[in-house]
């Protein structure tokens, strides 16, 4: 996997005077069965979160309030994502370094994953990765 198999997804988006309206599926705008769900909030200025990568899980991340960076790492590359618009998701195959970082105040992170959550999935050292990647076990 490499940074090219990110992939910012526009979803759809029903513009009404009484409050706008956005949805995703699984297998569709969304590439994979959601195994899990779960959301990061509350979140101190300055703060940063997920700096790892996973071995299988592949993810889906939508700003739903707010804005804050997914900044992705194949080994080789980098790239930042500014999520900052609730009807954009972010897709993020495995094994790809992943950091999330500048959330703004109130910001609402909702991800969606392949897999559940298995300690197991993690490669939590970045040397580590760039390890795995170099060998090409991820
Ligand atoms: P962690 O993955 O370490 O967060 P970060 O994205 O910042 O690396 O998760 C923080 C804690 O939440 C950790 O103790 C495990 C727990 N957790 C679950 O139990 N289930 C989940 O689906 C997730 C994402 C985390």
């Amino acid at each position: 996997m490499t940074i090219e198999d990110c992939k910012l997804v526009e979803l759809p988006r029903f513009l009404d005077s009484r409050g706008n309206l956005s949805f995703v599926e699984q297998l569709n705008h969304i590439p994979f069965e959601i195994k899990r769900t779960y959301w990061i909030y509350d979140v101190p200025g300055g703060e940063e979160r997920g700096g790892h990568a996973f071995l299988t899980n592949e993810e889906f991340i939508i700003a739903l309030s707010g804005a804050f960076d997914v900044i992705v790492d194949d080994g080789r590359l980098k790239k930042v994502f500014a999520l900052n618009r609730s009807y954009y998701g972010l897709y993020v195959p495995n094994g790809l370094w992943r950091e999330i970082r500048n959330f703004s105040t109130n910001s609402f992170a909702l991800e969606f994953g392949s897999v559940k959550y298995s300690t197991e999935d993690y490669i939590r050292d970045y040397d580590e990765f760039l390890k795995q990647k170099n060998n090409g076990e991820i």
